[in-house]
């Protein structure tokens, strides 16, 4: 290997970590320019040379063509939020008393919450592998070009011994003087400005092209990890955030530790919200977390959030604005929702000109007509609401729930017991269709990438898209003979739909868009029956015993599959080569832990961690962070400590990491 070489990788990789992390660096802009350039000159005399962890690779010369899908190994979770010090302090109480404790006694840690959008970053022995974006938790989209554009994410961990594989989570954002930066161009070019940093920050990451990213003058600063096969057993999570600054990574500014009494809360809380406004980037509030990682494991996690750690909001921004129209929307499921039309006001960074009345209870709620000023509030990323009216309008118009659907003229009717109004013309209202088709070929249910919802309307409004099924019948000249598309743009289409046509089916019953029926209660239904034609014939009694299903949501599915157009749609689907494996129910013989707690410990030669982790979940068994006498067995590896011991004082089974692969057959 060329010794300058790496001698000009590592200088130059030193240089960014000092400017880019540290805020501190060390050699003038033209000392640095000189030797990147001497490094591109030997790139360009030596290809061969070329390394990953090279500076000059930050920025791909291809914009990708496509998102590819990444499964996180460890869920990302979300955060549930509180709004006050005794909503917090109640969350802590709750934490305490679950782990038998007479008072919160435990060191809470504080971040503040950066408001940009989570990103998991994985490494293997040191290196940037990929980067991935939140999602629907399980799985996000590869966005490993856009990243390694973030100068302070090191291409390469700066360890000597770093880890095997650790996935490291955090927030990527825009700091406020990048975004003003960022507008001020937008608004010299005449181009479209963006609301607020958070939404500029997941535009870039989201760009298929990785040189605008690298224009954008991004960050990232983590907070957590997911999968972790290293040397170091971490016992606390600011010895975590520690260490990944060791490894060459940002800090979050202003984080704490201290007892969690409501007067430390209070305190932190209230120094927090002066300082806020001197902080280079937009926080939302701050994040309190458990730091003993024992504690956290013992008290694991409800839903999608931890029951370690938790949000406090700033309050959300109010401003006074005038009420100039209300439109009526029609959606997927034929609810037609007011929606406000306001004088545009500037509120928490946002210029806000619409804002949902969710149905006519809330609009005679507030009181409210046409032509008064009335008070919006925006909190976090929630959508504007109106809070009250706070004038009466000169004049003033009532606001009527229209008696035709205002697209398609079908009547509108009220749902029985519920505020809401619905359009009747059922799948002959193109809004109900259309939105329907939508909802199917989302990312989030069947994928169909290319098939994007302008073009989606337009194939709606040429009647060659009528249903979800007619998407099967696509042919490429319905597609290349529409103005703006061609041959190659067609074909991508029907590549992508031939692509999603194996799915799972948790995703097509979500794709059905049933009334209520969400993303997880699809999967529900598909775990709990394991095959369509089963949650099909479910009766009204078999569907309230799935997890979340209640009686409204059971009578819409039992509507759904005994409409006679809803079954043909479906055996067209399926005729057309839609598939997906049946679940598999699990039969007792194959989870022979059910109902053990195990735990692991030291360092594991043959499985990283999450794998042995999902090996004993597979077989039943409940994994547990810490030893008690409640623990069935222990699978200790190299270097095990204190676990090894408690287990040994508490007289508890232990296995050796191959002791553990042969009790249970298991070949790697
Ligand atoms: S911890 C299991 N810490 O807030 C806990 N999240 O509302 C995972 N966020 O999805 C999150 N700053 O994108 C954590 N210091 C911080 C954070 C933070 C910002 C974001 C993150 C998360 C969202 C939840």
């Amino acid at each position: 290997m060329n010794t300058r070489y790496i001698d000009l990788i590592s200088q130059i990789t030193l240089w960014d970590h000092e400017y880019y992390v540290l805020d501190d660096p060390s050699v003038s802009d033209a000392e640095y320019d000189k030797a990147f350039k001497e490094l591109l000159d030997l790139e360009a005399a030596q290809p061969e040379l070329i390394t990953p962890e090279s500076p000059s690779q930050r920025v791909g010369a291809t914009p990708i063509q496509d998102y590819i899908k990444i499964e996180h190994s460890v869920r990302m979770l979300s955060l549930s939020n509180t709004f006050s010090f005794e909503e917090t302090y109640a969350f802590f109480e709750k934490a305490a008393k679950e782990l038998d404790y007479d008072s919160i006694s435990f060191n809470l840690y504080s971040e503040p919450k950066l408001d940009g959008l989570a990103i998991s970053i994985y490494y293997e022995n040191g290196n940037l592998v990929y980067a991935a974006t939140r999602g629907d938790g399980q799985i996000g989209e590869d966005v490993t070009h856009t990243i390694k554009t973030i100068k302070s994410i090191p291409l390469k961990l700066a360890s000597d011994k770093p880890p095997k594989r650790i996935d490291i989570r955090g927030e990527v954002f825009m700091p406020k003087k990048a975004f003003e930066k960022l507008n001020r161009l937008a608004l010299q070019n005449n181009t479209k400005l963006f609301v607020n940093p958070r939404n500029a920050a997941a535009g870039s990451i989201r760009q298929m092209n990785p040189k605008i990213a690298a224009e954008r003058d991004l960050q990232f600063i983590p907070y957590g990890i997911g999968t972790y096969d290293g040397e170091i057993e971490f016992t606390q999570h600011s010895a975590i955030m520690n260490c990944l600054h060791g490894l060459g990574f940002m800090q979050n500014p202003h984080c704490y530790n201290f007892i969690g009494t409501f007067e430390n809360l209070t305190k932190n809380y209230e120094f927090m919200a002066e300082h806020r406004s001197e902080l280079p980037m937009e926080i939302d509030g701050i994040v309190y977390k458990i730091d003993d990682l024992e504690l956290q494991t013992k008290l694991g996690f409800i839903a999608r959030s931890p029951k370690w750690a938790v949000a406090r909001k700033f309050p959300a921004q109010n401003e006074t604005t005038q009420l100039l129209a209300v439109d009526f929307q029609v959606g997927r499921t034929g609810v037609l929702t007011p929606v406000a039309r306001l004088a545009p006001v500037f509120v928490g960074g946002v210029t806000v000109s619409n804002a949902t009345l969710h149905n006519m209870d809330e609009i005679d709620r507030l009181g409210l007509c046409i032509g008064d000023e009335v008070e919006i509030q925006r909190a976090g990323d929630v959508i504007p609401k109106i809070v009250k009216v706070t004038a009466t309008g000169d004049t003033r118009t009532p606001i009527i729930m229209p008696e035709q659907c205002p697209v398609c003229n079908s009547t509108v009717e009220r749902t029985e017991g519920k505020a809401s109004y619905r359009c009747s013309g059922g799948l002959t209202c193109g809004a109900q269709s259309a939105e329907r088709i939508k909802h199917y070929a989302s990312r989030k249910f069947m994928n169909i990438n290319n098939l994007g919802t302008k073009l989606i309307e337009i194939l709606y409004e040429t009647g060659t898209l009528k249903t979800i099924a007619d998407i099967y019948q696509l042919k490429s000249a319905d597609i290349a003979d529409l103005e703006g598309q061609g041959l190659k743009s067609a074909q991508n289409v029907l590549d992508s739909i031939e692509a999603s046509k194996t799915t799972k089916l948790g995703i097509f019953i979500g794709a059905l868009g049933i009334h209520e029926v969400g993303e997880e209660s699809a999967k529900n239904l598909a775990k709990y029956f394991c095959t369509l034609d089963a949650i099909s014939k479910a009766t009204h009694k078999d569907l309230l015993t799935v997890p979340d299903i209640g009686p409204v949501m059971a009578k819409n599915i039992e509507h759904f599959f005994k409409d006679e157009t809803n079954q043909t749609i479906i055996s067209n689907i399926i005729a057309a080569g839609v598939s997906w494996p049946d679940e598999i129910p699990p039969s007792p013989n194959e989870q022979p832990l059910l109902g053990q707690t195990w735990v692991l410990t030291g360092t594991l030669e043959k499985l990283t961690r999450s794998e042995a982790k999902e090996i004993l979940e597979n077989l039943g068994a409940k994994v547990a962070g810490s030893v008690s006498k409640k623990t069935d067995c222990l699978v200790a590896g190299r270097d095990a400590g204190s676990k090894l011991k408690n287990a040994e004082a508490l007289g508890i089974k232990i296995l050796d990491e191959n002791g553990f692969l042969d009790a249970f057959d298991i070949k790697l």
